[in-house]
């Protein structure tokens, strides 16, 4: 049989040329536009669109984060809703919020125009913590093993969910948290 259509055996001929002209402009266009996008995210828009938070994340086990919530319960909590603990920080101070299959715990209550420090992480598996508070819109990964630190400055009352933005498990859907802000 002849092998001359087989991909093992080597081309026929000259199968190759070497790139036209255009063919050059574009791959030039497109390094450059990679470039641009590059500095774009890393740089501009952090640094003058303000579309960045800027997190630190460290390491802690899933046991003695659980225990700082508790204490941040304990210390901090003025009632409860629906079994879940609501939880009112003094303003500014920090806010511990742990995620678990499937909820958040606790409800936080925060004052308008507070700076808050959350510290997020979480019990079992890979969370994700999605809270759309204009003009925030917050999507960070939750991870157990780890506390990630978010800055807050909630600028309107109401009540927001926190949503669950990462498939945990069959109740990923009913994993909602609430944060309520007053005047
Ligand atoms: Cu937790 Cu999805």
């Amino acid at each position: 049989m002849a092998t001359r259509f087989s991909s093992l055996a080597k081309p026929q001929g000259v199968w190759w040329r070497a790139l036209g002209r255009d063919e050059r402009l574009w791959v030039g266009i497109a390094v450059i536009w990679g470039l641009a996008m590059f500095v774009m995210i890393t740089a501009i828009w952090p640094l003058i669109g303000e579309q960045q938070n800027w997190i630190r994340s460290y390491r802690i086990t899933p046991a003695e984060f659980r225990a700082r919530v508790d204490a941040f319960i304990a210390a901090y909590q003025v009632g409860e809703r629906a079994g879940v603990p609501v939880v009112a920080p003094p303003p500014g101070g920090d806010v511990y919020l742990e995620a678990l299959s499937f909820a958040w715990r606790p409800v936080i209550q925060l004052r308008r125009g507070e700076t808050y420090r959350f510290l997020i992480s979480s019990r079992d598996v890979q969370h994700g913590f999605s809270l759309v508070m204009a003009p925030h819109s917050i999507n960070y990964q939750i991870l157990p093993g780890y506390v990630t630190e978010v800055l807050l400055t909630p600028e309107q009352a109401g009540e927001y969910p926190i949503m669950c933005n990462e498939f945990c498990g069959l109740g990923h859907h009913l994993m909602l948290g609430r944060i309520i802000v007053t005047d």
